[in-house]
């Protein structure tokens, strides 16, 4: 193999074991961080191309590539990457001494794009294709959705007519009814054969565009929650082998891993069983997942870190939602529902695990519900309202409410954008001479329901996660992750 151009940094871990007995013991491990510095040539296969997200992320990405600006009712809007943690989020990387005129030093933080942490692929350059089960070209498709701007979609006319999607695996008894109107774009074939197809797909797409590697995102339609969990490769080798009832998602997993794609399962159900985890392992490509954390839910996780941060006692959260889009209409279907009702429902565990004064064992459940409707009038335009019950000193009760009416996809698309390159970006990664997966645990600051090596090990809190995520880049790049202590300066 021939030799890689690597970005090598050491970093001195350090925590404290507790003991049997409750003594404290500090260690420091020393690591070795390693990060390939060629930017791949990177293809991003969408499954549900056709659908909201995929249009968007599409549009999206072809509207920055030409600098593009539009007229919206609010006058001149132009292309950007708001919403982005990669493109728009920033990091501390140091201190920096400034002289001033008088000749003393002021002393000023230094802050980073993430972006330039480290070498990662630019969300300009990503190669777009995919999926869908409905044969509508790309610019048919943006005009179905209701998302973008028409002056955006009309000035993106030629590029996004070019564009179609490829015929799509499609498993009839785990989709809700809503779906099948749409379907004009099946591959046919028993399981072994679908998987096959796909395989064939994802390589001609690398073939046909000179691309180095390729990631495959599930973004389609919730499929119904699998009840069985498929354990073993052999059991999952078999499901295929004899034509077994199985999720499309399952088989596009199995399709990219074994052509070397990596696959991001961006929605709610079950897809990353422990069998497709060991098979990402022996494929040698990671999985990332699942269900991509936007709104109401990334907002949920601050919040609770907020509450419980305060020595409050979050009892009852309950979230209701009415959006249009065509997934809601999806999710409106007990069936499909589960699967999001079980992605959403874990979020508050880790940050009430977190405080066992405020939850002892035995009351360390809390009332939380979700309510999800589909109200096709309001279509992408999402209204999500929160209420927060927290008991607070002397057993009072403080409630805070929150309306938030967003535009789903646009919130989406930058953050399905984001999962893409950092998930390219750790497969470049090694952990002292290992490398990352075969789950992308530190990519759970973007999902609902984070899949992790560690399954006793998973964080939902907004702040932990981004914390762990931005501290393995910056020690990747050489930067001493945020001691936070401000000893030097007794502020
Ligand atoms: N928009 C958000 O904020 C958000 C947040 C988290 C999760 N999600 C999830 O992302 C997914 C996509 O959302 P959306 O708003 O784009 O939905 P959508 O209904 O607009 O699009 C889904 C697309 O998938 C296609 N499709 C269905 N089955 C397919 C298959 N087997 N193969 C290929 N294509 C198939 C449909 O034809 C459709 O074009 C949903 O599962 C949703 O729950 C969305």
């Amino acid at each position: 193999m021939e030799k890689q151009e690597c970005i090598a940094t050491k970093y001195s871990e350090r925590y404290t074991l507790i003991g049997e007995d409750g003594k404290p013991t500090n260690k420091e491990v020393e690591h070795e961080l390693k990060t390939v510095t060629k930017v791949p040539k990177l293809g991003f296969m969408i499954v549900g191309l056709g659908g909201e997200n995929g249009t968007t992320v599409t549009a999206g990405i072809l509207a920055n590539q030409k600098k593009l600006k539009w007229l919206s009712k609010r006058g001149e809007a132009q292309a950007g990457y708001y919403g982005s943690f990669t493109q728009c989020v920033t990091t501390k990387v140091g201190l920096k001494a400034k002289k001033l005129e008088t000749g003393d030093f002021k002393i000023e933080d230094v802050h980073m794009a993430i972006k330039d942490l480290l070498p990662m692929v630019n969300p300009n350059d990503l190669v777009i294709g995919g999926w869908d089960i409905n044969n509508a070209n790309m610019y048919e498709a943006c005009l179905k959705a209701h998302v973008l701007e028409p002056d955006m979609i009309r000035q993106l006319e030629p590029e996004l007519k070019a564009m179609t999607p490829l015929t799509a695996a499609f498993c009839v008894p785990y989709v809700a009814p809503a779906q099948l109107e749409r379907a004009n774009n099946i591959k046919k074939g028993t399981n072994k054969e679908l998987v096959a197809q796909l395989r064939e797909d994802i390589s001609n797409f690398k073939k046909k565009n000179k691309l180095d590697k390729i990631l495959v995102l599930w973004t389609s339609n919730t499929e119904k929650y699998y009840d069985n969990t498929i354990e073993s490769i052999p059991e999952l080798e078999k499901l295929i082998e004899t034509n077994a009832s199985l999720p499309a998602s399952v088989l596009y997993v199995v399709a990219a891993l074994k052509e070397k794609a990596i696959f991001i399962n961006g929605s709610s159900q079950n897809t990353l069983h422990t069998a497709v985890l060991k098979l990402a392992e022996k494929e040698g490509v990671p999985v990332g997942g699942s269900d991509v954390k936007t709104g109401q839910t990334k907002y949920k996780t601050a919040m609770a870190d907020f509450l419980i941060g305060s020595g409050l006692r979050c009892a009852s959260v309950v979230s209701y939602n009415h959006v249009g889009t065509s997934d809601a209409k999806n999710l409106a279907d007990p069936m499909t529902f589960k699967s999001k009702e079980i992605s959403r429902g874990m979020v508050l565990d880790d940050s009430i695990k977190s405080n066992p004064v405020l939850y002892p064992p035995g009351e360390d459940k809390i009332d939380h519900i979700v309510v999800i409707k589909y109200c096709p009038f309001v279509g992408d335009s999402k209204r999500a309202i929160d209420e927060y019950t927290s008991e607070i000193f002397l057993q009072g009760h403080n409630t805070i409410m929150t309306y938030n009416v967003c535009e789903t996809s646009l919130l989406a698309a930058p953050l399905l954008i984001d999962v893409c390159i950092l998930a390219e970006l750790m497969t470049r990664i090694s952990i002292d001479s290992k490398p990352m997966g075969p789950a992308l645990s530190y990519l759970s600051y973007f999902f609902k329901a984070p899949s992790t090596n560690h399954s006793e090990y998973i964080l939902n809190s907004f702040t932990r996660q981004m914390k762990a995520l931005t501290s393995l880049l910056k020690a990747c790049a050489g930067y001493a992750p945020d001691d936070a202590t401000l000893l030097s300066f007794n502020y």
